[in-house]
């Protein structure tokens, strides 16, 4: 089937077999390797990406259902110049990583959560990002990243806030 969306802004034409997945579309059509598969049944959260800004199972998800809409992988969160995101930098300084196999779909699931609510404390970044299991961190890191995240986009000089 024909199917055409627009992936990290580009727009994208693709010839997709009905069974296949959005995450096989984006890994083996696209190119875009970001998007790791895990568990392959809706259970870790290694292949989030946002469909219309929200956060989308991509093993979930046939291609053909993405025809018309606006997906953003973890490829999409490189600036113009090839820096890194705010979240990928909290992730770096904040040991939120080992192994980073769970880290696009960690990084998908921040982006949302700081782009709905900025101002995200500690508790609310647990449960948000509660769908996203690592085997690696223990998970600390993981939440002391997206809170220094929160607090550079929000341009907090005085770090993350308690709540
Ligand atoms: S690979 Fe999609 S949720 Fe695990
Ligand atoms: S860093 Fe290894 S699974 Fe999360």
């Amino acid at each position: 089937m024909d199917v055409t969306f627009s992936v990290n802004g580009e727009r994208v034409s693709l010839d997709v077999e009905p069974r296949r997945t959005l995450a096989d579309a984006l890994r083996e059509d696209c190119g875009l390797t970001g998007t790791h598969l895990g568990c392959e049944h809706g259970v870790c959260g290694a292949c989030t990406v946002l469909v219309d800004g929200q956060p989308a199972r991509a093993c979930l998800m046939f291609g053909v259902q993405a025809d018309g809409c606006s997906v953003t992988t973890v490829e999409g969160l490189e600036g113009e110049d090839g820096e890194l995101h705010p979240l990928q930098e909290a992730f770096v300084e904040h040991h939120g990583l080992q192994c980073g196999f769970c880290t696009p779909g960690m990084l998908m699931s921040a982006l949302h959560l700081l782009d709905t609510d900025p101002g995200a404390g500690r508790e609310t970044i647990r449960e948000e990002m509660s769908g996203n299991i690592c085997r690696c961190t223990g998970y600390q890191g993981i939440v002391d990243a997206v809170e220094a995240a929160g607090a550079a986009l929000r341009g907090d000089a005085d770090g993350p806030s308690s709540s």
